[in-house]
């Protein structure tokens, strides 16, 4: 079975009570046990991991890329600044995609670039929770055509 890891950054663990104007009312735990269930049905295997650590973040996907065919990474602040994540992608050698709740084009102008984007095969921004269940299909999707 494909095993996609599902990555979330700083402050995602406050999902639900973060702005949920901006984030939504689901917690991180809401969406995590929906998506289980998405992935049982598209037949993968999903990952979790969440951090407010950039370190942390970089060993989990050190230590787990090898046992897994995709990435699905919401870097959180991270996105706008954090080279290493984007070298740890780079050297894993994984197929990612970066999701974003919100659109981070129509918020602040520091929010605007991705230094994430441009290792990922895609990013999917503003759809909220929505944009990981879309990425999750991608994989599902790709796996017939292996
Ligand atoms: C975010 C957008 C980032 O700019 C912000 O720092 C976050 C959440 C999003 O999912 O919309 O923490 O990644």
């Amino acid at each position: 079975m494909r095993r996609i890891l599902i990555v979330n950054g700083p402050n995602l663990n406050l999902l639900g009570k973060r702005e949920p104007e901006v984030y939504g009312t689901d917690s991180l735990d809401d969406i995590n046990d929906r998506l289980i269930q998405c992935a049982e049905d598209l037949k993968l295997q999903v990952e979790f991991f969440q951090s407010n650590s950039e370190g942390a973040i970089i060993d989990f996907l050190h230590k787990e890329a090898g046992q897994s065919h995709g990435l699905i990474i919401n870097p959180g602040a991270f996105t706008h600044y954090s080279i290493a994540i984007r070298d740890a992608i780079v050297g894993i050698d994984i197929e990612a995609i970066e999701v974003h709740l919100s659109n981070i084009y129509s918020r602040e102008d520091f929010r605007h670039k991705s230094v994430i984007a441009p290792v990922c095969r895609g990013h999917i921004v503003g759809f909220g929770a929505e944009g990981y269940f879309m990425a999750l299909a991608h994989f599902a999707e790709t796996k017939k055509e292996d």
